[in-house]
């Protein structure tokens, strides 16, 4: 959580900062500042409780000679959001901003007797007043010093006051990543931000230092070493992170949901076969497990549950589907025959880290399904599938998710065939009718219309739940994620069948049911339950599968979705939630990409 920013070049430093800044906005955005040195050497600070925007305000015109500077926006962790505890903090010498938790800064505060330097309550603030202690006018062993004693997590951007021009960095665990291009030299939380410039960059590795210079950057060990930085190449497009001509992120991402399933299904059909083999994944890796475990968290972990229903109907193998956040607490049963699948959008998501680090521990085959390429979880897994959905901005996960679950259609047809449970003909019927699927997305969002208008239904309750069986319950968590993140109802998934074990007790005239049924199988016990609740005087919107429509489904609010296999409904099911989330959120006039609360980017246990 938290973004930061370092430039030193030939554009208008703080413009590009500002500009960054506003690209990192959705990995938190209570607070945000900045610092800039101007040719004299001096470094000033500008910072404010509040979004970017309200920064460049505060900032006017200062800091338009600025020749280097550093910036930062905020997911408060220690001390509350205002103005004295928004980054970057200033103490002596040092200026600094930082991304993760210093857990020992109490102790270090006592230690060192720093008290009475800081004015903020944050733990950043030790880090800044501390390196200050330790820094005698050589910036490299005063950094060595300081992550000597640091414990936790940190991203750390720093400025000297009598070194002018250079920007010093060192990361634990909170991604780092740099590049040197025509325009100067950059640093940031992630590639998004370094985009407008170039497609070049490489990860910083951890407890190594870099330096950016006007013309160059540094790279070294602790000891001095110097390391050649591993460039890599984003193949995302320069402008695929700006919003276009939509108001938000998010009805930019939902909308590019059919492309990006394509992008994730390209190179994975391989003569009417899924095939993996581009992704350096062999059979054996698939044939030779005997469990699955999936790792996850928040949208990602929801992706886990439909390929849990996947496993389990077409391989009849055993999975589990884990909290990345309760994993280890929890004694989980992995060992080397046990294949884990870490499912992450940003890749840096601290709680899945740190699962499949356990989980490597144990033995077991790490894999993972990402987005974002070179993250830190991509470092930590034996294999790796990417999903090509391009960067996803709002903090509501909506193409990564769908792209998650194209992953897993083709991998479990893969496992299913590799293990003998579907034969050759099957298996390349399963891939005909999996092609329909981003045609049949493209159905659903030329339907956005009336999925706008029957967001009215539900913009005004204050509660509601959302019911449904089997591989809809699954996708119901996941729909009622998205309306709870971004439109702040309090929205309940709920198993149908359950209903009748307690929560029924809250339906009212007040508490408008959305009922989803794609399963044909399910059908009939799910309309039964939908009466039930329509019985008690619910309001009831009903998505359903435009084949299993009959006169009985008629008498309810209507969202019809486009016939696939009933296997594959989840995913145009899912963009149709997406956009009922959606368009309450914004006729709420509510910022859809910023929920409150949230950062895009979890690096926080
Ligand atoms: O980057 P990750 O996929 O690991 O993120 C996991 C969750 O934090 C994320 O899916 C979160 O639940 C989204 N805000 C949901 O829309």
């Amino acid at each position: 959580m938290c973004g930061i920013i370092g430039y030193t070049g030939k554009e208008k430093v703080r413009d590009v900062i500002l500009d960054a800044l506003e690209l990192l906005e959705y990995r938190g955005y209570d607070s945000a500042g900045i610092a800039y040195g101007e040719k004299e050497g001096t470094v000033s600070v500008c910072k404010c409780a509040g979004r970017v925007a309200d920064l460049r305000k505060k900032c006017g015109s200062l800091g338009q000679d600025a020749t280097y500077g550093i910036g930062h926006t905020r997911w408060a962790t220690h001390g509350g959001v205002c103005d004295l505890n928004a980054h970057p903090h200033q103490v002596g010498k040092v200026t600094l901003v930082h991304n993760g938790i210093i857990e020992n800064y109490k102790e270090l505060t006592k230690e060192y007797e720093l008290e009475n330097e800081l004015v903020s309550e944050t733990d950043t603030e030790v880090a800044a007043a501390l390196l200050n202690h330790f820094y005698k006018g050589n910036p490299d062993e005063a950094i060595t010093k300081l992550v000597g004693v640091l414990k936790g997590t940190f991203a750390l951007v720093m400025l000297f006051a009598d070194q002018p021009g250079r920007i010093f960095s060192i990361r634990n665990v909170s991604p780092i990543v740099a590049t040197y291009s025509e325009a100067g030299a950059m640093l940031a939380s992630d590639v998004t931000a370094l985009c407008r410039f170039t497609n070049r960059y490489f990860v910083v590795p951890e407890y190594h230092i870099l330096e950016l210079l006007q013309d160059g950057v540094r790279l070294s060990t602790l000891t001095g070493e110097t390391v050649e930085p591993e460039y890599q190449v984003a193949d995302w497009e320069l402008n695929s992170s700006e919003k276009g001509a939509y108001p938000f992120y998010m009805e930019k991402e939902i909308m590019e949901q059919p492309d990006a399933i394509r992008a994730t299904m390209e190179g994975r059909i391989v003569d009417g076969f899924p095939d993996f083999s581009k992704d350096g994944l062999p059979d054996s890796v698939l044939k030779n497990c005997e469990r699955i475990c999936v790792v996850a968290c928040g949208t990602a972990m929801h992706a886990g549950l439909i390929a849990q229903s996947l496993v389990k109907s077409m391989l009849q193998m055993h999975i589990d589907v884990e909290l990345a956040s309760e994993f280890m607490y929890a004694d989980p049963v992995v060992d080397e025959k046990t294949l884990v699948v870490a499912v992450s959008q940003s890749g840096e998501t601290i709680d899945t880290l740190e699962a499949l680090k356990y989980a490597k521990k144990k033995g077991a085959t790490c894999m993972s399904i990402l987005n974002v390429k070179g993250s830190s979880i991509s470092r930590e897994s034996d294999y790796v599938l990417y999903t090509n959905a391009g960067p996803e901005i709002a903090v509501a996960s909506t193409k990564a998710y769908t792209t998650q679950l194209t992953v897993f259609y083709l991998l479990v047809a893969r496992i299913a065939y590799i293990r003998g449970k579907m034969s050759e003909d099957e298996v390349k019927s399963y891939i005909r009718d999996f092609e329909q699927v981003p045609a049949a997305v493209e159905q659903v969002l030329a339907n956005k219309k009336q999925i706008h208008l029957i967001a009215k239904n539900v913009i005004t309750a204050k509660d509601l739940f959302m019911i449904g069986r089997g591989l809809d319950y699954a996708l119901l968590l996941e729909g009622s994620l998205k309306l709870k993140e971004v439109s702040y109802i309090h929205s309940e998934a709920y198993a149908s069948g359950e209903l009748k074990h307690g929560p029924i007790a809250l339906i009212t005239t007040d508490t408008p049911v959305v009922a989803l049924i794609t399963q044909e199988k399910l059908k009939q016990k799910e309309l039964s339950n939908i009466k039930e609740v329509r019985s008690r005087g619910a309001d009831v919107v009903l998505f359903i599968k435009e084949s299993l429509q009959d006169p009985t489904t008629k008498e309810y609010e209507t969202v019809a979705l486009p016939n696939v296999r009933d296997a594959f409904m989840g995913i145009p099911a899912s963009v149709a939630l997406q956009l009922l989330a959606y368009y309450v959120s914004a006729d709420k006039g509510y910022d859809v990409d910023k929920p409150r609360n949230l950062a895009k980017v979890v690096t926080v246990e």
